[in-house]
């Protein structure tokens, strides 16, 4: 059930790049403070490889790649795979569930909420990570988070890929649960989104 359920998402996700508009201003604006938040940490962090899984059209990728980080960045549309190798970015088309190798840092940005169970791509995710998973994900539970997803709907309606309201709670808790620690939990852009980054109990 699962299979079909994710099989019908990612055929949204092509049709979503293929019909991608120029974004619109406040979507600018969040893009470039998640990746303001995204960067500080990266670069704090003692790593010598990472992948981006879901890279989309490659903003996280363009971060790595200015930092000298060796990186990957892995998505199951052709579309945002095509993009991101016209930036000049290594990218390949590839599923979470299948990938083989392992990563100092494994990155995902905006996937999980999109899953109506999402703890089989949290055990994918750690387990192709030998040190760290940062995650940015909406907060359906802030007033301005509330309020985006709200705005989003009333003004896309259903051209917004749907996102299921998981808290913050939910993704530590199973992270934690699969042998992981929540080492950072930051509030960006006024609470809409949130940075979290785990460390597995090796
Ligand atoms: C909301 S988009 C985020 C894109 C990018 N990370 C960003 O923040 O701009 C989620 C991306 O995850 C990709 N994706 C969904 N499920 C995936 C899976 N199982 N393996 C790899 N990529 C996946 C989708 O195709 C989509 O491009």
């Amino acid at each position: 059930m699962d299979k079909i359920l994710n099989n019908s998402l990612y055929k949204t996700w092509e049709s979503h790049w293929i019909n991608e508009k120029k974004m619109t201003l406040p979507g600018r604006i969040l893009t470039k403070a998640r990746l303001k938040a995204l960067k500080k940490i990266i670069l704090s962090l003692s790593i010598q490889n990472a992948i981006d899984v879901g890279c989309g059209l490659g903003h996280l990728l363009q971060i790595f790649k200015d930092a000298d980080i060796h990186y990957l960045g892995i998505d199951v549309s052709q579309k945002a795979v095509m993009t991101c190798k016209e930036k000049g970015l290594n990218a390949k088309i590839g599923k979470l569930e299948e990938e083989k190798s392992s990563y100092d840092l494994v990155a995902s940005e905006g996937m999980l909420e999109h899953f109506l169970n999402f703890e089989p791509y949290v055990k994918d995710l750690i387990r192709i990570s030998s040190l760290y998973i940062l995650l940015m994900q909406p907060n359906h539970d802030s007033f301005m988070g509330r309020t985006l997803v709200y705005l989003a709907r009333t003004v896309r309606g259903d051209k917004i890929v749907f996102e299921y309201n998981y808290r913050m709670k939910d993704y530590i808790e199973i992270f934690e649960k699969n042998g992981c620690v929540c080492i950072k939990n930051e509030p960006v852009f006024f609470d809409t989104s949130r940075l979290l980054l785990f460390k597995k109990n090796n």
